[in-house]
């Protein structure tokens, strides 16, 4: 079986670091759980993965290796994100951050990736779902480690407690790593809110929420790429390496993923002033992204990559002008990924379309799926439409589902309280 091996390749003596290279386009099958309940925050490297077994996993074309570069100066994350933000090298802390709070709770966001023709480059916050974490100075951790204490809520048993596992464990270890944090230990308890392989970036909430927590606990020195990045190492091993759940999912609101190497996030101001719900239909059905990636074809045609990006295209303008009619037409139109996801998940071509015959503006899978994602611009017609889409996952698919209707989440991971130290 083959093996893909994270290398330690040497003691950086300038900036005191390990140098880590990372083999490009390293695919990984699903994770094991662990034996031990700690890892080092330095990520000594141990982490080994066994290269998928299953067939080819898509992943994006410009996965970066990872390098370090020389510190630069303190700058703490905005709270509101900047239109564009870029980083193109790992950046390491010349000095090693105290903690300013003894414990800290945060929220991050579901996310809805793609957004039809947006395929691992555009993707938005949704309000009131999401994860928790909370972390806590813990003498009891080996310092300069993290520890997983408890993980509570939905589907929480099939989650592993060995940070090098989870989702939030593998976040904070990023983020210590990018402080360089040596001397203190963390334990860290996650609350799921949102269901796994759901299409609603689970996977992505849990990291985001991992990620704030731990820089707010060191008093939120990295900038919010960075962030974005401990959040995408998380993403790389449990599902694939793409931004557009985590990337909204930290910095809320609409988010197009400019580039990958280098990261650069772009902001999408949705008119404040303008109304745009999500109707959220998820059947009891599960979706692993990574299976739901496998599907994906690894060349297209150019009629279809020219329809494709001009209704992305169009897509973005519609955000930009809260055109929701416009918005809705252009999530409906992806002829790449969704023709090929639909027939895997029982019942979407005919929710899909009862959505839009009980008046949505269009509809497409959310993520990797299993959830049907349909906008409109008046709540009640959001419910209506999404009895509609519940009916027709019973009628076509045979599966119970439930809707719920959402707004845009604006503000992304957050704290929701701390302890001061
Ligand atoms: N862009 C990713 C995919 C999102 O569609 O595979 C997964 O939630």
């Amino acid at each position: 079986m083959p093996r893909i091996m994270v290398l330690v390749d040497k003691w950086h003596k300038d900036i005191g670091a390990f140098i880590l290279t990372l083999p490009q386009r390293s695919r990984f099958s699903a994770l094991p759980s662990a034996p031990t309940a700690t890892a080092t925050a330095t990520a000594t490297a141990t982490a080994t993965a066994t290269a998928a077994d299953g067939p080819f996993s898509y992943q994006s074309p410009f996965k970066p290796f990872t390098t370090l570069s020389l510190p630069k100066p303190h700058q703490p994350r905005k709270t509101q994100p900047s239109v564009v933000v870029r980083c193109s090298k790992t950046q390491l802390l010349s000095t090693e951050p105290e903690p300013v709070f003894t414990s800290v709770r945060s929220f991050a966001p579901a996310t809805v990736a793609n957004l039809g023709p947006g395929f691992d480059f555009l993707g938005c916050a949704v309000d009131g779902l999401g994860d928790h974490v909370s972390a806590r100075v813990d003498p009891s951790v080996h310092p300069g480690e993290v520890s997983i204490s408890e993980i509570s809520g939905d589907n929480a048993k099939k989650l592993s407690k060995n940070p090098l596992w989870n989702c939030a464990g593998i976040a904070a270890i990023e983020v210590m790593r990018r402080l360089g944090v040596r001397s203190v230990g963390l334990s860290l308890s996650l609350e799921k809110g949102l269901p796994l392989g759901s299409g609603l970036g689970s996977s992505a909430a849990s990291a985001a929420a991992a990620a704030i927590a731990v820089n707010e606990i060191f008093g939120a020195r990295l900038s919010t790429e960075e962030l974005v990045l401990a959040g995408l190492k998380s993403e790389e091993k449990v599902s694939g390496y793409h931004a557009d759940n985590v990337g909204p999912a930290i910095m809320g609101g609409f988010v197009l993923i400019k580039s990958y190497e280098p990261l650069e996030l772009m902001s999408l101001k949705f008119p404040a002033e303008k109304e745009l719900f999500f109707v959220l239909a998820s059947p009891d059905f599960e979706a692993p992204t990574k299976k739901m990636r496998a599907a994906l074809p690894t060349e297209i045609g150019m009629p279809h990559h020219v329809w494709n990006s001009s209704q992305a295209g169009a897509l973005v303008a519609a955000v930009l002008q809260g055109d929701v009619e416009a918005l809705g037409r252009a999530l409906s139109s992806d002829k790449i990924v969704e023709p090929r996801r639909a027939p895997l998940i029982p019942g979407m071509e005919a929710v899909k379309r009862a959505a839009i015959e009980a008046g949505a503006f269009g509809c497409t899978i959310s993520g990797a799926g299993p959830t049907a994602v349909a906008v409109t611009d008046d709540e009640a017609r959001g419910r209506a439409i999404g009895e509609r889409m519940v009916e027709a996952f019973m009628a076509e698919g045979k599966l119970r589902a439930e809707a719920v209707v959402r707004r845009l989440d604006r503000v992304g991971a957050r704290l929701v309280s701390s302890i001061p130290r």
